[in-house]
């Protein structure tokens, strides 16, 4: 009885919205100095805060700023601008808002700051591979290092939009398919680019973009609209958000898309209800580029003036640059008073952004030249970069032990264009990244293996196959580059590009030892190619240091250890394939005779699963257990040892099912993580610990724990299970919080 009463009380404690009151956001005020100064606002003022300027395109920042920029900024019409970078550009700027403006209100500067600054690190999707939060973490700290030094304030990044179709091009801006490890490293992120205090210098604000469930797209097409329910948008597409915004992210961006035909940046319900109410954040919302504006083109306004009072009603704060705040609003609220709150409410939002940024106190802080020049791509931000890349490449095979290259290999050929293209390896937004400061693969192979012949070529078949057969073994580069994923990059084919299908084909005729590097910044469905490669490394986008990281792997300097955070399908018709489906009536049955779900064509299983990667070393598993604690949670162990010769990390996934429900689950949920090095020999027990409400289930407008039997299974990836073991949900629960943004508590402890 009383242990009913204790596993109640608990799930109570998760679960319940706290009976501390929070204050609704709807009537949050800021500081005494922040109302002072709205008390003194004129209309005109209010929403020149509201506007966001573009100075300039992605590779020219500050190209726009002329008179007319700066009289705007003077006549107090703009609050903060998007591609102004650079400490004497900001400084300039800051000192005309600062001391030439009636109210002296600063400027903020804002930029898409997404995997580095100067020193680019791996695109997003490649370091959620790491499955380690530190590694975009330190990446986001030191990019926020250099960003704050040439004077931005604000990156638009993280991009935490779960992507379940690999056909979406800003996939690789992202952590992948899962909810779970999609907060987990939105939240790391965030961590990063703020710091403990956001007024410190070498901070910038985060922005957790695309609110919301911008990567549901239909078919993967870009800016096209989400069909999906309640429960998927609850359970899948906004955790990662949700996380985001108790990490304290300081800025959310609203997203082009539509759900269910209600576009975000109309959509109250979202913007509102449940970020600012039912989550309580007070933090700066800020449009996608000239979303506000394009309300007109998803056809729920009229006119530019019904577009920016749409927006500004659902909850909208700054206007990215299409102008329809500046241009329409000031009428509007003359015309109807009642919008007058919903414009300091807007304002208030940017000037407690700014105050929390140190901006009135310290204006300058972060346009500092000095600072500036001593920040970037220093000898320690390339060594980070180094390390975070190798953390991040993803060893999907590796038949009869290829890799590492063997000692007594003296001739390779590296075949493929890929390999040498530098400016790939920057990603899809690079910043103030130069692609003459990225280290490629080439030089960087010869430098790690001084004794071998290196003969590289391009795509062209015959000399790629004469190149082969002189060779002790082939390393084949061969994916997509850059621009073939990113924003508006979506695609319909997901096979190899161009005519490298035939030119793998070539090559893997000669018969010689091959190894296939994979590029790119989506899973790429190369099932022929897969068919007969003996081994493959999944490198993406590694940034700066791309080419000595992948040489480390491939010499064995460092053991690969990522894990794919996306599921790789066999064909493009194949998508979208997440790892934790729904189960169906007829699950899937390997026999094609069966009516079951799945095609015909293909077999049931993916090219390579989520959490797939392997090692140079292997590892056993053991012992798997789990034990209710006094408070109703629960605690899961394994024992992981390393069985090989070589160091190396295993990354320990612990996903759960619920069997029988209200609603159906999904087969599988990502429920923790651990990833853990160990030395050849050495064993640790890795413990996770579970409460009931990370089971809950959103239904009908709440989050529910289900009493009954919930299943755990502790797996190296999502298709390889190691253990599994039941738990049982005592007593029912209710409450707010999205189940994969509690994150599971994980321990290790070395075993003798
Ligand atoms: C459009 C993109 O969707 C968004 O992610 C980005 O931050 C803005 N452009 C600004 O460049």
């Amino acid at each position: 009885m009383l242990r009913r009463l204790m596993t109640a009380l608990s799930i109570a404690a998760c679960l319940a919205v706290t009976a501390v009151a929070v204050r609704a956001q709807e009537t949050m005020r800021g500081s005494a100095r922040i109302e002072a100064l709205l008390a003194r606002m004129t209309v005109e003022e209010k929403i020149g805060q509201l506007v966001q300027m573009p100075g300039g395109r992605q590779r020219t920042p500050s190209s726009r700023i002329n008179d007319e920029e700066r009289a705007r900024i003077r006549a107090g019409r703009v609050g903060s601008y998007l591609n102004v970078a650079g400490a004497a550009e900001t400084r300039a700027l800051q000192r005309i808002a600062v001391e030439e403006t009636r109210l002296h209100i600063p400027l903020l500067f804002g930029m898409d700051v997404i995997h580095g600054y100067r020193t680019i690190f791996p695109v997003p999707l490649a370091m959620a591979s790491s499955w380690d939060p530190a590694v975009p973490e330190r990446a986001a700290r030191i990019a926020a290092t250099e960003a704050a030094a040439a004077g931005l304030h604000w990156t638009f990044s993280p991009m935490v939009d779960i992507a379940r179709d690999p056909r979406w091009g800003r996939i690789v801006e992202g952590a992948g398919e899962d909810p779970y490890l999609g907060a987990v490293m939105a939240a790391a992120q965030v961590r990063g680019y703020q710091g403990a205090d956001l007024s410190r210098p070498d901070t910038i604000m985060a922005t957790a973009k695309h609110f919301a469930a911008y990567g549901a797209a239909t078919g993967g097409r870009d800016y096209g609209g989400a069909e999906i329910g309640p429960r998927s948008l609850e359970e899948i597409y906004l955790p990662p958000f949700y996380a985001a915004a108790r990490e304290g992210a300081g800025s959310f961006m609203a997203a082009f898309n539509e759900i269910d035909g209600v576009p975000a940046h109309a959509n109250r319900a979202l913007l509102r209800d449940t970020l600012r109410t039912r989550w309580h954040w007070p933090g700066l919302l800020v449009s996608d580029w000239n979303a506000v504006a394009e309300l007109r083109n998803h056809g729920v306004a009229g006119s530019e003036a019904d577009a920016a009072e749409l927006a500004l009603r659902a909850g909208v704060d700054v206007d990215m640059s299409s102008q329809a705040y500046a241009n329409a609003l000031a009428a509007r609220v003359a015309r109807d008073p009642a919008l007058r709150a919903l414009l300091d409410r807007a304002v208030r939002h940017v000037l407690i952004a700014k105050e929390r940024l140190g901006l009135f106190d310290r204006p300058y802080a972060r346009s500092d030249a000095a600072r500036e020049a001593g920040a970037m791509l220093t000898p320690e931000s390339r060594a980070a970069a180094r390390e975070i890349a190798a953390r991040s490449i993803v060893l999907l095979r590796n038949e009869s032990g290829l890799l590492p290259i063997a000692a007594g290999v003296r001739r390779i050929a590296v075949i493929g264009a890929l390999a040498e293209d530098a400016n790939s390896q920057l990603g899809s937004w690079r910043a103030r990244g130069n692609v003459e400061e990225v280290r490629p693969l080439l030089p960087a192979l010869r430098e790690a293996l001084p004794r071998a012949e290196i003969a590289a070529v391009g795509n062209d078949i015959p000399a790629a196959v004469a190149a082969a057969r002189r060779a002790d073994l082939v390393l084949l580069v061969v994916g997509e580059d850059f621009d073939m994923t990113g924003e508006a990059r979506s695609r319909a084919e997901l096979g190899l590009p161009g005519d490298q299908q035939a030119l793998a084909d070539a090559v893997l005729d000669t018969g010689k030892p091959l190894v296939v590097l994979l590029m790119g910044g989506r899973p790429l469905a190369v099932d022929r190619l897969a068919a007969r490669a003996p081994a493959i490394l999944e490198t993406w986008f590694l940034g700066v240091e791309a080419g000595p990281a992948i040489a480390d792997v491939l010499t064995g300097r460092v053991n690969p250890a990522g894990r794919l955070p996306v599921t790789f399908p066999r064909a493009s018709g194949a998508v979208p394939f997440p790892y934790d489906r729904l189960p169906s009536g007829r699950p899937a049955d390997p026999d094609p005779a069966h009516d079951t779900v799945r095609y015909r064509d293909l077999p049931i299983t993916p090219l390579f699963p989520f959490g797939h990667g392997l090692s140079y070393t292997n590892f056993t598993w053991s012992d798997f257990a789990v034990r209710p604690l006094a408070n109703g949670s629960f605690r899961a162990s394994v024992t992981v040892r390393n069985a090989g010769g070589r160091t190396g990390d295993e990354v320990v996934q612990l996903y759960a099912h619920d069997p029988v429900a209200s609603v159906s689950r999904p087969i599988q949920e990502l429920r923790g993580f651990r990833r853990i090095a160990l030395a050849p020999g050495e064993a640790k027990r890795v413990s996770f610990t579970l409460s009931p409400a990370q089971f809950a289930i959103w239904n009908a407008g709440h989050w529910r724990v289900e009493p009954g039997e919930i299943q755990l299974m502790v797996g190296a990836s999502s298709a390889d299970i190691r253990g599994r073991a039941s738990i049982r949900i005592a007593a029912a629960g209710e409450g707010r919080e999205p189940p994969a943004a509690i994150f599971t508590s994980s321990s290790e402890e070395p075993i003798r």
